[in-house]
């Protein structure tokens, strides 16, 4: 008997249904030997307190365009992984405890960033572990592609071009507010989309007189009558790059919502005279179903998961490189961001075509 534990860990995306239903197929279709799917709820939680639900074809039956995931999700634990839960016990014990009663072969982990350094460490205490690149983020460090990526682009394409409008009616500046505090790959590729003017990204601290003199040279021009900024929620200038944390949390704190976006709004209205508005799609881009691309992708990458559980393969994160599906060594990827490269040629042809990084 082939028992497979599964769990969907971190902020959830389009595709988690799609890609555990694809790994499912995978091995009911492979499968030298009967199979049983534990499926733990609400991530590395259900795991640590022994809470699952036993998977058949039926749960996985219709949920191919399903956003959200049947499993429930949770951050935990994350940065708090080697502090003792409230009842004092070690939480990497107790995940390894119901890996071991269940009589687990392997446990397959749905996550990002935070959930992928959970995956390493149980591997590297004996556990067989299989990750799954999940992130509306695209951040993942050795992979091209996440799933869930393409729907949030398409999802904060939509919620710039729906801001065209208005902004060409009324002649506003408008801010659009994308998700992505640590990486801009979901602005910047929603940004070229949707056309905005003016990008910022985490990994370009932008500088205020740069962003005020596109807008007025925009002003002079036909064009000039709004202009639309696609801005990172982890945009930041270079001054306050220079601030600690804490000072740069306590400066946000005057504006209307503590947020880059909002800083930038009074800002750009007190030195352009300008009327700014900030629309922020906030978790409407992890929402609804999955597009065609993710649709394929996750079937492509469950279907690798799927290959590896038949062939005992364990220790990997199914990756997607030059657009092969690849394994790539968990403790590899775990735990790197994989950041906007500055002057990669994407940066350089946006460059090319008018797109300012404020910078
Ligand atoms: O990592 C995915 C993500 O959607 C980020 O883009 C965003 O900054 C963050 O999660 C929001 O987290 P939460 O849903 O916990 O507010």
């Amino acid at each position: 008997m082939l028992r497979i534990g599964m769990l969907t860990s971190g902020g959830d995306c389009q595709a988690l249904n799609a890609t555990m239903r694809a790994i499912y197929k995978s091995v009911a279709h492979n499968a030298k030997e009967p199979f049983e799917f534990y499926g733990f709820q609400d991530g590395y939680k259900g795991l640590m307190y022994n809470k699952y639900r036993m998977l058949t074809g039926d749960d996985f039956t219709g949920i191919l365009t399903v956003g959200g995931t049947i499993l429930g999700t949770s951050r935990v634990p994350f940065k708090d992984i080697r502090k003792p839960d409230e009842n004092g016990n070690d939480k990497v014990e107790m995940m390894k405890h119901t890996y071991n009663e269940l009589e687990l072969d392997c446990l397959v982990v749905l996550g990002g960033n935070g959930s992928l350094k959970t995956a390493n460490l149980l591997s590297q205490e004996g556990l067989n572990v299989i990750a799954m690149p999940k992130t509306i983020d695209n951040d993942l460090w050795g992979t091209d592609m996440t799933f869930g990526f393409q729907s949030a682009v398409d999802i904060a394409t939509r919620a710039i071009d729906e801001i065209h409008t208005t902004a060409s009616s009324h002649g506003r500046v408008f801010i659009v507010e994308i998700m992505g505090h640590k990486t801009g790959w979901l602005p910047l590729n929603a940004g070229i989309a949707g056309g905005a003017d003016i990008i910022l990204l985490p990994e370009i601290p932008y500088s205020m007189d740069k962003i005020v003199e596109v807008i007025e040279k925009k002003k002079t021009n036909n064009a000039g009558r709004f202009m639309i900024l696609a801005v990172a929620e982890g945009a930041i200038s270079q001054e306050d790059k220079k601030l600690s944390k804490k000072e740069y949390k306590k400066q946000l704190q005057n504006y209307m919502f503590p947020s880059v976006s909002y800083k930038l709004a009074a800002e750009i209205e007190e030195r352009t005279g300008r009327e700014v508005r900030v629309t922020v799609p906030g978790h409407t881009q992890r929402g609804g179903m999955p597009d065609a691309y993710d649709r394929v992708f996750a079937s492509r990458l469950g279907s690798e998961g799927g290959r590896m559980i038949c062939e005992g393969a364990f220790g990997f994160m199914v990756a997607y490189r030059n657009r092969e599906i690849v394994r790539v060594p968990l403790e590899d990827a775990a735990g790197k961001l994989k950041l906007v490269q500055p002057d990669s040629t994407i940066i350089n042809e946006a460059r090319m075509l008018g797109i300012s990084f404020g910078d």
